[in-house]
Parts: C-alpha cells; structure tokens; sequence
C-alpha cells in the first residue's frame, strides 16, 4: 500500500470523528505487515480528559485484534467540516503508544495527497522509555 492511498484511508476515517468540543476532526489509517488496515477517529469526551486520539483508536482497535506488527500509520486532522490541514502532527501520548508496539524503522505518514510528508518513529520519538526500559 502507497503511503498516498494510506493516507486516502485516514481522511475517509476522518469522516466517523465525534469532536463536537475541540471541533477538530482527526483521521488514521494503521497499516500491518500483513497488508491489513486499522482505521480510526479522535472520539471526545464532555469530561474532556477521556477522549481519545484517532491514532490510539487506530492502534488499540489493531492489537485487541491481536495484531503486533505495524509498518506504518497515516494521520491527518483539521477544523471539522473543512479540509484537512497541512500538516497534523501525532501528539505525545499517541508517539508513546506507536513507542509500545512498533520499532525505530516505523513510518508516519502526514501532510496532504499533494503534500505528503513522512518521518520515522526515531525521528519523531527519540531515546522514549519503553519496554526494553522495563527488562
Ligand atoms: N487529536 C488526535 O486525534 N490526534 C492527535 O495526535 C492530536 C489531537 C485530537 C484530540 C482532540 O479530540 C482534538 O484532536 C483536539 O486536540
């Protein structure tokens, strides 16, 4: 799967985001090794602290399925009922999840269809705390 159809599937995700607070709308599209698609949406809360990004969506929906291995995940996001913004980068909480389930070499994919931009994990999450930590 391209990154640009990767990317296509988290703004078709998008559209199933419940932001009615923020009234931003998030989208992503996890892609595994194995070729399957975990889709998901921010889903907000009216406590606030409850709500949960589109890429955890993305992820939890993935490993409760049982799936362990993940080669890369699209995110994009801008005010809901508009066009997705140029860029929208994955929080902190969402780079300490893909830090759990996914290795260095891990992609994110952001930006636009015209404008696609693509980092690795490392990149984005350098020397995090994680499993290894934990040995
Ligand atoms: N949001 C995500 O879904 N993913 C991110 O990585 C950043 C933020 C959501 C959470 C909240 O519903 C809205 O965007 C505004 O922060």
């Amino acid at each position: 799967m391209t990154d640009k159809e990767l990317l296509l599937l988290a703004i078709k995700a998008r559209e199933s985001s419940y932001s009615p607070y923020s009234g931003f709308a998030v989208g992503a599209a996890l892609l595994t090794r194995d070729g399957k698609v975990y889709t998901g949406a921010n889903i907000e809360n009216a406590a606030y602290t409850p709500t949960i990004c589109a890429e955890r969506v993305a992820f939890f929906k993935a490993v409760n399925s049982g799936e362990r291995d993940f080669v890369k995940i699209a995110v994009v996001g801008g005010k809901r009922g508009e066009a997705i913004s140029s860029l929208c980068a994955p929080c902190g909480v969402c780079r300490q999840v893909m830090a759990e389930f996914c290795r260095d070499d891990f992609i994110i994919v952001a930006g636009t269809p015209d404008d696609i931009k693509t980092y690795t994990l490392k990149q984005i999450l350098p020397d995090y705390f994680g499993p290894k930590d934990l040995k």
